[in-house]
C-alpha cells in the first residue's frame, strides 16, 4: 500500500516528503481554508512539483457542467492533478466525460460498496471511501474497505484504486493496508505518530548511553 499526505499545507509536506515515504497528496476544500491557501493554483503547482506524483484538487460546483468546467482548469495547471468529484450524480456523469477525455477523478465521498462500484464504472482512478467519518458513525469503516476491495478484485476489468481517506489514527494505517487499500492518505499529525514507538526510543537511549560509557572506557 502506498501513502499519501492529507494536508493542503506546504511546509507540512515539504517535511513529510523528504522521509521518502508519500507519493501524493490529497486536499479537499476544508484543507485549503485551513492552509489559508488564497492563491489555490499557486499552492497545488508547487506541491505538484515538489511530490511529482498525484494532487487532488476538488471541485465545488454541484452540476455536472460546472464540475466538467472546474476539472478541466484544474487539471490544466498541472500533469500530477487529480480531481475530486464528489459521489452524486452529476459526480458519475463529470466523471465518465472527464475519464474519456483522459483526466483522472478521485471520486470522494464514498461511504458504501455500491458507490464505490458506481464510481469505478463511471471512470474513476480513484476512490475515496471515507473511513474516520463511518468510525463516527458508529459503523466500521475498515468493513467497506474490505468489501470495496473484494469487489475490484472479482472484476478485472476495474482498475480504480481504493484510496482510504478520512485516516485518524495509526492503526487506521495499518488496517487499510490488510484491508486491500492502494493507498490511505493522512493527515501530518497521523503520520508521526505512527513513525513513534517508545521502545524504539528508549533502545535508543540505552545505545547510545553505552557508547558513551564504551568511549570512556577507552580514555
Ligand atoms: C481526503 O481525501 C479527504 O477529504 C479527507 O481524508 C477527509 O478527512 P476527514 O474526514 O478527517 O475530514
Amino acid at each position: 500500500m502506498r501513502l499519501f499526505v492529507d494536508t493542503a499545507v506546504l511546509d507540512e509536506i515539504r517535511e513529510i516528503h523528504q522521509w521518502g515515504i508519500i507519493s501524493g497528496v490529497t486536499t479537499n476544500p476544508t484543507l485549503l481554508a485551513r492552509a489559508a491557501a488564497t492563491n489555490v493554483k499557486d499552492v497545488i503547482v508547487q506541491i505538484c512539483d515538489l511530490v511529482q506524483g498525484p494532487v487532488s484538487m476538488e471541485v465545488v460546483s454541484t452540476d455536472a457542467e460546472g464540475m466538467i468546467r472546474e476539472a478541466r482548469e484544474y487539471a490544466s495547471w498541472h500533469k500530477h492533478v487529480v480531481v475530486k468529484i464528489p459521489m452524486t450524480e452529476d459526480g458519475l456523469i463529470a466523471t465518465r466525460q472527464l475519464a474519456q477525455e483522459g483526466i483522472k477523478v478521485n471520486m470522494t465521498l464514498i461511504f458504501n460498496a455500491n458507490q464505490a462500484l458506481f464510481a469505478a464504472l463511471a471512470g474513476a482512478y480513484f476512490v475515496s471511501p471515507f473511513i474516520g467519518r463511518i468510525d463516527d458513525i458508529s459503523w466500521e469503516g475498515m468493513t467497506l474497505i474490505r468489501e470495496i476491495a473484494e469487489i475490484f478484485r472479482n472484476d478485472p476489468n476495474i482498475t480504480t484504486q481504493i484510496l482510504a481517506a478520512s485516516i485518524r489514527h495509526p492503526r487506521h494505517i495499518t488496517e487499510a493496508a490488510k484491508a486491500g487499500a492502494h493507498i490511505a492518505t493522512c493527515p501530518p499529525a497521523v503520520l508521526r505518530k505512527a513513525l513513534q514507538h517508545p521502545l524504539t526510543d528508549r533502545g535508543l537511549e540505552r545505545f547510545l548511553a553505552d557508547w558513551r560509557k564504551l568511549q570512556e572506557t577507552g580514555k
